[in-house]
């Protein structure tokens, strides 16, 4: 790849013209014309002037914010490395530097596309996010209260402090070094939302080694695959936990996904299985395979810490290991360079197996340690709660590192919003006086249907700050939760992002000066540079008062940007670089409007966003063509008034099958089996035929229509069906089609 990379190539410092105005359009670096725009609008919600009173500020105002953006994107390699080497704990040896801070290829045509931030700095995210602030002296701090499922769980609920929470970090830390575990080794991780498992996936970065965090309501056969992509020789889970009011059976899936590994594979061995016994009252019996699981608590309970201190690479630490904040750097602590992998995470794609997207360590922890700062504005005295599980990039990101790089309190919650009943939330909120939130549209919408009473029954003082991420969230969905949730009086901030871009891109700013406009997801973040794209790949410049709509992407490399798709570089590159080459494809839609908000308007691709996870239509087809009586089978989205989007399933049958209400519900087993609950679909439709183009591609399209129309779908609203191998099939749809 090219060296220094397009970044230096760009625009450069702005051009003053001659009488010292500002730099014109044409001039302009990013989306700062239209961050200027933003700042200048009226039309939103200003924050409320209690959540200004209430809450400290990084940031001045949204003058300032603009400004930092102005240097992020001029001059990012200064931007990121000042913030890098200000905000984090370096080996003292190997600190970021501006001249090596960014080597990348973010253009096709000139190569492999290859992004690496800080590559010869050397640093470790496990002693950033605990280390560091046990030996600042706030190791009394909370890092989590953790609040069990069952309300009266009085053994489960507790509080563990940053230095509680180190010792155990280190404990599975040395349990993994004794289990072989190497630098840079995928972990496979399958646990319910406790507090061993933010530990795990520290301990993993302690060491050096990946953590593959798969979640917890996974099948058997999609943790399978996930283990065997990357080929995890070490599993961490549990016997089981409840979930609501149902026992949820960890363990066995993880035997039965291992055993399904191992015989695809011949010679392919998961040695160990570290096992947490979090319901022994409830399974007394769990079968331990012996030699290969170990229990995770005696394990850790065995482990002599006062002879931990041998890491693999002793040498690379060495005695002159002294942090620039003092203390000496912890000896169990594995110096990792900032590009060598930190975790892999399987997403949904529009076609084939998940994608295992893999993130680094240094970019990674500046751009989640930095997005948390600004976007939510956290200080120590709060308490931050995310009702994201680990599973997914927002527990990664926003309930892990960028919390606990930032020293927050948090609350991590084992169970489900809606158990024992749509008040937990507001329950919990008012149990630690929980100051900040963060969860998703789908969760806000089914709690809102349950009903004000609810909410109204809990105070709810506590809280300043109100997020969201996931999905675009109507306006009214937004003021339910601005003025019931959050009484008026607090800031609501929408975050739009990917567990490809590792970190928010987009965010509402929570600072004075800056308007939210309820379902925009608001400007982007620093260093982030937007481009609207029309269907050629041509960028629609932005102008002010001027509206324009296209494909979202982005233009230059951000410090937590994917770096590859595990074990499948190439086809990284062909699903985001190469359909418009110089950009990366995020996949959405978006609308820009005349002063530069961003409104995202839904996947381009065949994903669908159900309840703000991904899911990939392929998949569910797939799981549904294991059925014998599945001839074919084509799934699109379709509007739900709780998830956002549902899962819908056009189905042929083989001859010999009827479409019966038993079928039904085995095909929907089908695909809980193969994939997890949140592929259940909602609808399956029967249908003698699919519309299929001559050269036999399912045009989806009309299929989506249906599916929003159902049978009041005019089909000459459809436009032109002439490409259809058989137009007939199209009326046939609309007539067969049940309306549940
Ligand atoms: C897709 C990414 C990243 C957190 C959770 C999902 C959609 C995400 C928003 C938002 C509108 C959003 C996009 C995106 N999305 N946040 N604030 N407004 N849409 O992560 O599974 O990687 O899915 O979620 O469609 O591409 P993910």
């Amino acid at each position: 790849f090219r060296g220094r990379g397009r970044l230096s190539d760009g625009p450069r410092l702005g051009v003053m013209a001659t009488d010292g105005a500002p730099s014109t359009t044409s001039a302009a670096v990013g989306n700062e014309v239209e961050l200027a725009a933003a700042g200048r609008t009226t039309q939103g919600v200003p924050p409320s002037d209690t959540y200004l009173k209430e809450s400290g500020h990084w940031i001045a105002d949204f003058a300032e914010y603009a400004d930092m953006y102005r240097r992020s994107v001029r001059e990012p390699e200064r931007f990121w490395t000042e913030l890098a080497a200000r905000e984090f704990v370096w080996h003292p040896s190997a600190a970021p530097t501006v001249g090596d801070a960014l080597q990348a290829n973010f253009d096709v045509r000139h190569g492999r596309i290859e992004v690496q931030w800080f590559r010869n700095a050397r640093t470790n995210i496990c002693y950033n996010a605990v280390d560091r602030h046990v030996h600042a002296g706030r190791g009394d701090q909370v890092a989590f209260h953790y609040e069990a499922n069952d309300v009266d769980d009085a053994r489960a609920h507790r509080a563990i402090t940053y230095a509680q929470l180190l010792e155990m970090v280190r404990r599975m830390a040395q349990v993994l070094r004794d289990a072989g575990v190497q630098r840079g080794e995928p972990v496979a991780i399958y646990m319910p939302m406790v507090p061993e498992l933010p530990a795990a996936m520290l301990a993993c970065a302690r060491i050096g080694a990946v953590h593959s965090v798969v979640f917890g309501g996974f099948s058997a056969e999609s943790l399978a695959g996930r283990i065997a992509d990357a080929q995890c020789r070490v599993v961490i889970t549990c016997d089981g936990v409840m979930r609501g009011s149902k026992l949820v059976l960890l363990k066995q899936v993880a035997d039965e996904a291992i055993a399904l590994c191992e015989s695809r594979q011949p010679g392919f061995r998961v040695h160990t299985q570290l096992v947490l016994r979090r319901v022994p009252e409830r399974l007394p019996h769990v079968t331990m395979m012996p030699g290969r699981d170990r229990d995770l608590h005696q394990a850790m309970a065995a482990v002599d810490l006062s002879a931990a201190a041998a890491p693999a690479t002793a040498t690379t630490n060495g005695a002159e290991a002294v942090a620039t904040d003092g203390p000496l750097l912890a000896a169990d602590v594995e110096w990792v360079h900032a590009e060598e992998p930190l975790f892999i995470l399987y997403t949904s794609g529009s076609t084939g197996k998940p994608k295992g997207v893999l993130h680094t360590v240094g970019g990674y922890m500046v751009g989640a340690a930095s997005t948390f700062k600004y976007a939510f504005n956290v200080r120590p005295d709060d308490v931050y709660f995310c009702t994201a599980d680990c599973g997914w990039i927002t527990g990664h990101s926003y309930g892990v590192y960028g919390p606990m790089l930032n020293g927050a309190t948090q609350v991590l919650f084992e169970g489900v919003p809606t158990w024992p009943d749509a008040g937990r939330l507001w329950a919990i909120v008012d149990k630690y006086r929980v100051t900040h939130l963060y969860t998703a549209p789908t969760a806000i919408r089914a709690l809102k249907k349950a009903g004000d009473a609810f909410v109204k029954r809990y105070s709810r003082r506590s809280l300043k700050l109100l997020a969201t991420v996931g999905e675009p969230i109507n306006p009214q969905v937004w003021g339910w939760y601005h003025q019931v949730v959050g009484d008026g009086r607090c800031n609501v901030v929408d975050t739009y992002w990917q567990t490809e871009t590792g970190a928010h891109m987009i965010v509402s700013p929570p600072v004075r000066g800056f308007q939210q406009k309820p379902g925009s997801a608001g400007v982007p973040f620093f260093g982030v540079q937007l481009a609207v794209l029309d269907a050629s790949g041509r960028e629609i410049p932005f102008q002010p008062g001027v509206e324009s709509e296209g494909l979202l992407c982005i233009r230059a490399p951000w410090p937590s940007c994917i770096r590859s798709i595990y074990g499948d570089h190439e086809r990284m590159e062909s699903v985001y670089f190469k359909p418009f080459p110089g950009y990366y494809l995020t996949g959405d839609g978006c609308r820009r409007d005349g002063e530069g908000y961003f409104w995202l308007t839904g996947r381009v691709d065949d994903v669908i966003n159900v309840s703000g996870h991904r899911m990939g239509t392929a998949e569910v087809e797939s799981a549904l063509l294991r059925h014998p009586a599945v001839a074919e089978a084509a799934v699109v989205g379709m509007p739900h008034e709780i998830k956002g989007e549902g899962i819908c399933c056009f189905v042929t049958l083989n001859d010999g099958y009827d479409g019966s209400g038993a079928l039904r519900d085995e095909l929907v087993q089908m695909c809980r089996r193969e994939i997890g609950p949140i592929a259940s679909p909602d609808r399956v439709q029967w249908a003698a035929g699919l519309p299929k183009t001559r050269s036999g591609k399912i045009m989806r399209r009309i299929l989506r229509k249906l599916a929003e129309q159902g049978k009041h779908l005019d089909v000459a609203s459809l436009g032109d069906l002439s490409t259809l191998a058989d137009p007939s099939v199209v009326d046939a749809l609309v007539r067969d089609y049940v309306e549940e």
